[in-house]
């Protein structure tokens, strides 16, 4: 595997991979990898002849007071497992290589609605900074195809509507969450859970489970179920940002017969802000 720091050098790396009939899949992430990420670079290994994996922790998707500074960097690990894994090449830049001129001065992308709603509500600018660095990693790369997990649902359906919206021919493909035994999605901010929160932390995907269930029974008062479950993880100690049923497609709010939901959460416990959601698929008869 060969690591590249640099825009130039990596896009002369990339050279000999841009033959006809050859693919090229990209997995951006923000390093410190587990067994989730290792996931979505066999994902990518499945469409392409080389994987790309970058590791950028971005400063511009942070908001103040947020954990851009103490965010896990553990760049040596990182690339052994992906040297094990059989990535092609890893593009590692400097904050200066990827916002040159400061992150100020940056253009921006700006994808309206979808960001505004869930996590971009608690935290303002964040998909801005998401969809910004994404572009510039797809101009960067030009990959075939890149993978996210949907662990990040909103995020993915973010990326999913930039491509779609200015035409960036990327095909993005999305990669189930990996989770822990007892269920807990699999998260570098696992990490800023101590042994209490760890054993608290299961609570938030069990909550999404049992929201499933009462849909599936046939429950369709929407506002009630999500005061439940939101009544649940309080009492488990979570601090909720939000818990909402959505649909699945667009994120809006569902009507009557919508069928093919997800139930997204975002809640703090102790020193960690997690997220999950869970798609559901209801039979309307
Ligand atoms: O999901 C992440 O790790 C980040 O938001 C991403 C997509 C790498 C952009 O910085």
């Amino acid at each position: 595997m060969q690591t590249h720091s640099t825009i130039t050098a990596l896009r002369s790396a990339l050279a000999p991979w841009r033959e006809p009939g050859k693919r090229i899949a990209l997995v951006p992430t923000m390093g410190n990898l587990h067994d989730g990420h290792l996931a979505l670079v066999d994902r990518a290994a499945h469409h392409a002849d080389c994987v790309v994996v970058s590791i950028f922790v971005n400063p511009i998707q942070f908001g103040p007071g947020e954990d851009f500074l103490s965010y896990p960097r553990t760049l040596e690990e990182d690339s052994l497992k992906l040297a094990e894994a059989g990535v092609c090449l890893l593009f590692a830049p400097p904050v200066e290589e990827m916002y040159p001129a400061g992150a100020t001065c940056q253009t921006q992308v700006e994808v309206p609605g979808l960001s505004d709603i869930l996590c971009g509500a608690s935290r303002p600018g964040h998909f801005r900074g998401v969809a910004t660095v994404v572009s510039k990693l797809f101009n960067i790369v030009q990959p075939h195809t890149a993978v996210f997990g949907e662990k990040d649902y909103q995020q993915l359906m973010v990326i999913r509507r930039m491509v779609a919206d200015l035409c960036v021919p990327v095909e993005i493909v999305g990669a189930p969450t990996t989770r822990e035994p007892d269920g807990l999605a699999m998260s570098s901010r696992n990490r800023y859970l101590d042994a209490d929160a760890r054993a608290r932390a299961p609570t938030l995907y069990r909550t999404l489970g049992e929201v499933a269930e009462r849909l599936r029974s046939g429950r369709r008062d929407y506002a009630a179920l999500e005061s439940e479950a939101l009544r649940t993880l309080e009492a488990t100690g979570f601090r909720p940002d939000y818990l909402s049923i959505r649909r699945s497609a667009d994120l809006e709010p569902p009507i009557g017969g919508d069928e093919a939901l997800v139930i997204l959460a975002a809640a703090h416990l102790g020193g960690a802000r997690l997220i999950d959601n869970l798609q559901v698929t209801l039979q309307t008869a």
